[in-house]
């Protein structure tokens, strides 16, 4: 499976993948890393490991849109079977998100359909929740709301902070997005409308990653 991905800052998702596919436990090539913030991190990490890494600066379009073609061109010359959006913090115009229906995951830091947007950890603070955690959807035009694959979740303990509470989703968000991104490789799972399908049959409920850092229907 040829796999792209769009990411803005430090790339430890990122990093996640190349080490579970160095380790031979993800069985992808790594055909690119796009990012909007060209002094990025993740740009960094993808050069030392032989990834081609392109940094496009939205400064340098007129409009959202123009920015979304430049980028989107860019990945299409790589020909990607799936593009992972690991802590890509941009929108993406309807139009590119259409071309890659069933093709786009996102990993998103809450427990969706709890919190999608930002500052999700200082918000589940605020609301007073006793988990938080990660989840991997399929991108549709509307933020955050594609079909949801798996969560990872997280207690919130009294002092956390946004930070501390933060650091705790972000363990289990890696290998949450390992898991997923190897059953999708597999071929096991699938977007089918607004459903996800899970070894052929439909979800009902999100799967749940375990302590054995699997994947299994709660
Ligand atoms: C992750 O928490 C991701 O869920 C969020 O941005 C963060 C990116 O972290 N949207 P990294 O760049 O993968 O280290």
């Amino acid at each position: 499976m040829r796999l792209a991905v769009l990411a803005s800052g430090e790339g430890s998702n990122f990093q996640a993948l190349l080490d579970a596919r160095a380790a031979g436990h993800l069985d992808v090539d790594f055909v690119g890393v796009f990012c909007n913030r060209p002094a990025a991190r993740v740009l960094q990490r993808a050069r030392d490991a032989g990834v081609p890494a392109i940094g496009l600066d939205p400064r340098h379009s007129a409009t959202r849109a123009g920015f979304d073609e430049r980028l989107f061109s860019r990945i299409e010359d790589v020909q990607p079977d799936l593009i992972v959006c690991a802590g890509y913090m941009r929108l993406i115009g309807a139009d590119q998100v259409d071309r890659y229906d069933g093709r786009m995951l996102n990993i998103h830091p809450s427990l969706l359909p709890a919190h999608p947007g930002l500052d999700t950890h200082a918000r589940a603070i605020s609301a007073g929740d006793r988990r938080h955690g990660a989840s991997v959807h399929y991108v549709i035009p509307a933020l955050d709301a594609g079909p949801v694959i798996a969560q990872a979740q997280v207690p919130v303990l009294p002092g956390d902070d946004a930070d501390a509470l933060a650091r705790r989703v972000r363990s289990r968000e890696h290998p949450l997005l390992v898991a997923c991104v190897r059953l999708v490789s597999q071929g096991r799972i699938a977007k089918h409308g607004s459903a996800v399908r899970f070894d052929g049959r439909t979800l009902a409920e999100p799967l749940q990653l375990d302590h054995d850092e699997e994947l299994h229907s709660p």
